[in-house]
Formats: structure tokens, sequence, C-alpha cells
């Protein structure tokens, strides 16, 4: 009796946590959303899909008015994509972009003018230093000028440094040699003079990533040219997001007259051998990897929601230094850690799931501001 006693009991736990779960996945079309519980704070933004910058999903596109208030392009606006070929620019879905946030009052933000990622192959195959120079300049004008009045801001360069708080060996760094950060930030101001201007990258709330990051926006004011802001992309892991560190981050960025935004959040719950956003860097996928592929433990969900609730809690304390927080996403099923670093996986790093449903994450986010 004992024994079988033994067994049900934690059977009935889960049941009971899980009927607690389904009933706050509570439909909340009609109410208030995060943007609106956050207005006196900063602003709250999401990446967006082609698809969604079509509106082509009706319930997707309603969650996304309802909830948020400045966007990112996930992919558009990237140098592949924008600028296919040496003397070929697409502006097609970008211009759709424009046209959506400003007729849904969003603050978009350009994403971004100078990655080594997602560069368009031709990028790669200029051999000249004169070339190159002429792609990097002529690039930053035709992108930054076209949306110039606008847009609201620019991630104007992407990922430039190492885990160390070095430059990292990018054909940019190769080709141009470092002042290439300052002029970026030079051209940009130049073609988009109303626009905020950012340096963006992932772990540079870590300490050597940071002191690199510090002295790279030194490096820009020295030379006279506007930076406005830093974005820490917060590609965060569950139970394990550096709270000190990004306190500690908030506050140096902050000391240098600068504005803190939180750019590509997600609280990823899968394992993996490695920290960080490095979309070149892979892992081999296998079963052990994808623990969640029929459903997610509601303590998974539970600790997911503490740790949100921490976060922003943090944010919050420092709502006088940031001014956006950003997810990489709008739901589970949209998000990029579905692919990478391991292919194939399902993954719950967001607060909406893939029913587009609120997670006890999104409650606890909205309990902070009750
Ligand atoms: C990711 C996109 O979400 C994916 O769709 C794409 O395949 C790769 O890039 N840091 C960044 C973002 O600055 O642009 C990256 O976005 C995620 C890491």
């Amino acid at each position: 009796m004992k024994k079988i006693l033994q067994q049900l009991v934690p059977s009935v736990l889960l049941l009971i946590s899980c009927q607690f779960c389904t009933a706050q996945k509570k439909n909340i079309s009609g109410s208030k959303g995060l943007k609106d519980a956050y207005i006196a704070d900063f602003l709250i933004g999401t990446a967006l899909n082609t698809g969604q910058i079509e509106e082509r999903n009706l319930k997707s596109n309603e969650l996304i008015r309802q909830q948020f208030n400045a966007v990112t392009p996930e992919n558009c606006m990237k140098a592949e994509h924008i600028h296919p070929e040496w003397d070929r620019y697409d502006f097609t879905l970008p211009d759709k972009l424009m046209a959506y946030s400003q007729k849904n009052n969003m603050k978009l933000n350009g994403h971004t003018l100078i990655w080594h990622s997602q560069l368009p192959r031709f990028a790669h195959r200029i051999q000249s230093v004169d070339s190159f120079r002429t792609f990097f300049e002529s690039h930053i004008n035709t992108v930054a000028s076209r949306y110039s009045g606008k847009i609201f801001s620019w991630d104007v360069v992407n990922e430039a440094l190492n885990e160390d708080g070095t430059l990292r060996k990018s054909v940019f760094l190769d080709k141009l040699g470092p002042d290439y950060i300052v002029e970026a930030f030079r051209l940009a101001e130049k073609a988009s003079p109303k626009t905020e201007l950012y340096y963006n990258d992932y772990n540079n709330e870590q300490p050597l990533k940071r002191a690199g990051c510090l002295e790279l926006v030194k490096k820009v004011q020295a030379a006279g040219v506007r930076i406005d802001g830093v974005g820490i992309q917060g590609h965060w892991h569950l139970g394990k997001v550096p709270f000190a560190a990004i306190e500690e981050s908030i506050l140096a960025y902050h000391a240098l007259g600068l504005k803190v935004m939180i750019t590509e959040l997600d609280i990823e719950v899968l394992p993996r051998k490695f920290q960080g956003a490095d979309v070149n860097q892979r892992q081999a996928s296998n079963p052990a990897l994808n623990p969640y592929a029929n459903g997610i433990p509601d303590s998974i969900l539970a600790q997911q929601a503490k740790d949100y609730e921490e976060l922003f809690r943090l944010f919050l304390k420092h709502r006088d230094k940031i001014t956006r927080v950003t997810f990489w996403g709008v739901d589970d099923g949209q998000s990029w850690l579905n692919g990478w670093p391991v292919p194939g996986r399902t993954n719950f790093p967001l607060l909406f799931d893939r029913q587009l449903l609120p997670k006890p994450a999104y409650h606890a986010v909205m309990g902070l501001k009750k």
C-alpha cells in the first residue's frame, strides 16, 4: 500500500500543477499587453520574420499588435538579403516592415548595417581594399539613407568583439583595419542624422567582453562621432542568467552616457556545449539534446518564469537607463533556437507557446506590474 502511494503521489502532484499551468494559459485577447504594462518604463520589442511582416497569420498579427511597440527585422535588413549583389539592393520586405511599423506606431530598429555574418557572397570575394571600402561605404549610405527620417534606430555594428574583448578577425577588420567601427558610425550618422545609433553584441555583459565594448565606445566618442547606445543581445540559458554581470554592465554603459537596450532576449531551455550566439558555431544533433520534443515539463516552465521575473525586476530597477527590451521572436514556434546551434530541436525560449498562448513566464513578467 505504502509503495503504491509513493508511486501515486508524484503523478497526482504533476496533474495538479499541469492543470494550474493550463489555467494560466487563458486567452488574453482583448486585454492589454506587455507594451502597455511597461509603457512608463521602456519599449517592449520583438523580432519579425517574413510571414509576420506580411501579416500572413491573423492571430499572430493580433498578438504582435497587442504586445509590442518596437520591432526589429529578424533577417530582412541583413546585408545578404538587402544587398544581394554588388549593384543590386532589395528593399521589398524592409519597405513593408517600415510601413508596418508606421501603421502600428512601433519603433523600428534596423538590424544591422555592418556584421561579418549573413554577408552576401560577393562581399567575401572582393579582393582589393579599395573595392571593399567602396562596398562598405555605399552599403551604409544606401541602406541608412533610404530610411532616414523614418527609422528610429540602427544597430550600426553587430558582434565586432571576441570573448576576450579584442576585435574579432572579420573581413571588415582584415580589409579596413580597426578604425572601421568609427567609420561605420560616422557614415551612418551622415546618412541618417536623426536616427539613434547603437553597437550590438552577445555576451557583452561578461567582464572581458564588456571591457572591450567600453573601449570600443570610448574610441567612437573620442573621434567626435555619435553613438547613442549599446545593445546587449541577451541570449541566455535557463537557471544560468548572469544577473550580476548584467547589472554591472548596465551601470558601466550608462556611465559613458549611453542608453542600454536588451535587443534579442530569449531564455533557452535545452542543453548545449557553449554559451553565446555566434551563428557560425554549430553542434551535431542527437536525441539527448532534444528532451522535450513531446512536451515540456511544468517544472521547467516554472523555472523559466522565475528567471524572466528576476530579469525584469532588474530591468525595472534600471528603467532610467534601459530604453528597450526586445525578444528575439514572438512565440516558441518561431524561435531561431529550434534550428540553432543544433538543428531540428523543439525549444521553448519565449513568452508565448506554439499556439500563441501566454506561458507562465508571460504572467510572471506581467505580474511585476500589477
Ligand atoms: C539569427 C536569425 O534569428 C536566424 O533566422 C538566422 O538564420 C541567423 O541569425 N545574433 C544576431 C541575430 O544579431 O541577427 C541572429 O539572428 C541571432 C544572433
